[in-house]
């Protein structure tokens, strides 16, 4: 557990105004009030944290969880079994509501059999007032919303809620505070995520992220340092820091600094291996951060670089900044620094207007840059967004086409990429027992490839050489070697 303040809160004095007291005390007094819900059902509750979207997300449900623990709830794996469910949203896409309102439904008829059970959503999806709108017409049963900008106060939204027995909503449009020093608990004993800025600025003609995260605003240097070193000090050695856009970190800040500046500060950690990062804007990555990870003895040789379309003409439209031109001179660039390091990014299929020619300009640098994978998206169409009011949408059987095209030639290109290290023997940190087998742990190089190997639970959190004897497709199986 970080940043385990015992406090002793008497609930009876005064609610504190400032932060991170304020919630602290908020935890106190759901403690209570968890005691009491417990007496009356005469069993300890349980709840179950699920997540939907990105890494920014995950790292959020780590604070949930962290303030759940601290007021006394147990963790239940299965939903079906929890007493207080909790989902944090995504809503980049439009499958992503769905899978939400879909399991609702199912929550809906669990919650009728079990009287202790609470519902609460909160992340992205929430920041939209039409989905908040249909929450509380359709799906009454819900206790609790709450939204990105306000998940700091969670222990204060649950015992106001556990309180008034009423469903509470509180979501704010937007903030400029950060919130520092509140419990969170990992999920993984020796790696982590530790946000650097939140929010996003840019603006891309398709995205609802800037709508539902806010204005971009970076935490104080001394703060990611500090998280940073503490999270060492609990056994953490590879970090992943994470914003939108991490090259524009620092921007906005009383003392302005650059990412790589930051990066720089972060190397010089004592006990701290790796250093990982996303997301990159390709508009943002300077010559800087280049040569920071050029020298870097801890950064990963890996850089995800998401370059969305190949067209200049749909970049333009997508408002990202660049061109195709300035994209494949970036990544000349970076292979010039790194040459071994592992490229991958994200590209949207089907954006307004997008022909097959631009469709080929997507292609030809699939092709050019060789990338190690590549996500594909097939565009999804948010209500408020720019795009969305573009005309030209393209036809859903002309998208499909173009988008298995795609994959059919990502996939061809990442196998033969990942089948280069075959034979080598390469460093991994060692991070979960196999899914499928038992007997087998499962590695993390550098470059972000994965490797199966014969091992026990012993080796998590290790760093440990393993031969990559055999490729398959997208990781490898290997073996400890002795050393
Ligand atoms: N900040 C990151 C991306 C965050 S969203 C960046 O700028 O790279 C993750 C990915 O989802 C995006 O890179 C994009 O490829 C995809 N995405 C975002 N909005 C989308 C939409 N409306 N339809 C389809 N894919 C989308
Ligand atoms: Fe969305 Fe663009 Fe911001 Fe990424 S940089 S979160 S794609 S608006
Ligand atoms: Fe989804 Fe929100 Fe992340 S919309 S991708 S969870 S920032």
């Amino acid at each position: 557990m970080e940043n385990n303040r015992q406090n002793a809160a008497d609930i009876e004095r005064e609610i504190p105004v400032s932060e991170p007291e304020r919630q602290y005390y908020f935890i106190e007094r759901a403690r209570n009030d968890l005691k009491k819900m417990e007496e009356a059902a005469g069993r300890q509750l349980s709840f179950c944290v699920t997540t939907f979207g990105c890494q920014m997300n995950a790292r959020d449900s780590e604070k949930l969880v962290g303030i759940l623990e601290q007021i006394g709830y147990i963790e239940e794996p299965e939903e079906e079994k929890a007493d207080l469910v909790i989902y944090n949203t995504c809503t980049v896409r439009e499958n992503a509501n769905q899978r939400v309102y879909g399991r609702l439904g199912q929550l809906g008829r669990i919650k009728k059999k079990n009287p202790h059970m609470m519902i609460a959503l909160c992340g992205c999806m929430m920041q939209e007032p039409e989905v908040v709108e249909k929450l509380k017409k359709s799906y009454r049963f819900i206790d609790l919303i709450f939204g990105t900008h306000n998940i700091y106060k969670f222990a204060e939204l649950l015992a106001t809620r556990m309180e008034s027995g009423h469903m509470v909503i509180d979501i704010w449009k937007d903030t400029d505070k950060i919130v520092e020093d509140l419990p969170s608990e990992r999920k993984y004993s020796f790696k982590s995520g530790v946000n650097i800025m939140f929010g996003c600025n840019n603006f891309c003609s398709y995205c609802i992220v800037p709508y539902v995260r806010g204005r971009e605003r970076s935490r104080d240097p001394r703060a990611v340092i500090r998280e940073i070193e503490r999270l060492v000090a609990d056994g953490v050695t590879e970090v992943m820091l994470l914003g939108q856009n991490v090259n524009s970190y620092g921007k906005t800040l009383d003392k302005p600094m650059t990412f790589a500046q930051l990066l720089r500060e972060i190397e010089k950690i004592e006990g701290l291996e790796r250093i990982r990062f996303m997301t990159s804007h390709p508009k943002d990555l300077s010559d800087e951060l280049i040569e920071v990870m050029g020298q870097s003895e801890k950064i990963c040789k890996h850089l995800h670089l998401p370059v969305q379309s190949g067209s200049t003409r749909i970049l333009e439209k997508m408002n990202r900044r660049y061109t195709k031109e300035h994209y494949l001179e970036l990544v000349r660039k970076i292979r010039k620094a790194v040459p071994d390091i592992s490229l991958t990014t994200d590209i949207i299929v089907g954006f307004p207007g997008e022909t097959e020619e631009d469709f080929q300009e997507t292609l030809d640098v699939v092709r050019q840059v060789q990338y190690d994978s590549a996500f594909t998206f097939i565009y999804s169409k948010r209500t408020g967004t720019p795009a969305a009011a573009m005309a030209d949408q393209v036809p859903e059987d002309v998208v499909k086409n173009r988008f298995n095209r795609l994959l059919a030639e990502v996939q061809e290109i990442s196998v033969k990429k990942c089948s280069v290290y075959e034979g080598s023997v390469q460093t991994v940190l060692v991070e979960t027992k196999n899914e499928h087998d038992d007997s087998f742990m499962t590695g993390r190089m550098s470059n972000n490839l994965l490797v199966h190997f014969p091992g026990d639970e012993s080796l998590t959190g290790k760093y440990v050489d393993v031969s990559l004897d055999e490729c398959r497709g997208f990781y490898y199986i290997g073996k400890i070697v002795k050393g």
